[in-house]
């Protein structure tokens, strides 16, 4: 039977009983006040506000671009908007990799500013010291392992990670090791249906996956991708559930009709 209705407001215990439950976790990525205001109403679990941001907010190729100051602004609009989801906001590139003591005054000023409830970083063994500091100081952290979007020029491609033998165990390794170091759930990226099953029943907390199969305890997809706003970006993993870009062109192309043939506005339509 689903617990989802029963949740008042979705915390990473929230998350964790869910799991326990065997109900997925349901997971978009928000941006803004009035889009998450509409997918926390339609009662999702999570809402990550994605350094993606980088890409389907600002126009960027990459998410390394995005800055903390960014971030922040588009955490505050959305936890502005919520009243029952859990909100992550994402650590951009270069607010954490340089030392524990940065990673950490980035997740307070997150914390702090806007009002969210976790942060997310990426990596496995080589952000540990900054994820037990982030932890310690009573900040919750979701990781993300597989393919990791901040260090593309570091893989070279957006393809699927972990196909290999070593590379999957490395990455159980670091799922492991991020659980033993405290973090509420982790985010698998673009990996094996296969893996992302191993790794999720290995784990005792959740795995959200995005391209890591059904058997992991929840899915994520950028909300741009699943609305249809984006049009060129389609993955194997990906699932359309509207076609907003065609339709908020065609909604633009009757509306620049009707202005310059003056049907808008009508008699009705002023004062
Ligand atoms: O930034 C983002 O949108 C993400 C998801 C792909 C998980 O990290």
């Amino acid at each position: 039977m689903s617990i989802h209705n029963d949740i008042k407001r979705v915390t990473s215990h929230s998350l964790q009983v869910l799991k326990q439950n065997g109900e997925k976790i349901s997971m978009l990525t928000a941006y803004d006040y009035s889009m998450a205001r509409i997918l926390d109403d339609a009662g999702i679990d999570v809402l990550l506000v994605g350094d993606s941001a980088s890409n389907v907010m600002a126009g960027h190729e990459t998410t390394l671009p995005i800055t903390l100051d960014h971030m922040i602004y588009h955490a505050q609009s959305v936890v502005r908007a919520i009243n029952r989801c859990l909100v992550v906001v994402d650590l951009p590139f270069g607010s954490y990799q340089g030392n524990s003591k940065e990673a950490l005054s980035s997740a307070i000023r997150i914390m702090k500013e806007t009002g969210a409830h976790a942060i997310k970083l990426e990596g496995g063994v080589e952000v540990l010291e900054s994820v037990k500091r982030i932890i310690s100081a009573g900040v919750p952290v979701m990781g993300h392992l597989g393919l990791t979007p901040q260090s593309i020029y570091k893989f070279g491609t957006y393809t699927v990670r972990a196909k290999e033998e070593e590379e999957a165990e490395t990455l159980i390794k670091n799922a492991h090791i991020l659980q033993e170091a405290g973090c509420f759930s982790i985010v698998l990226e673009k990996i094996p249906a296969a893996l992302g099953k191993r790794v999720s029943e290995e784990l005792d907390i959740p795995v959200i996956g995005i391209g890591a199969g059904p058997h992991v305890d929840g899915q994520v997809l950028v909300m741009h991708d699943m609305l249809g706003i984006t049009k060129d970006f389609s993955p194997r993993f990906l699932r359309r559930y509207l076609n907003l870009y065609d339709d908020i062109k065609a909604a633009t192309e009757q509306y620049i009709k009707d202005v310059k043939t003056l049907d808008f506005p009508n008699e009705k339509e002023q004062y």
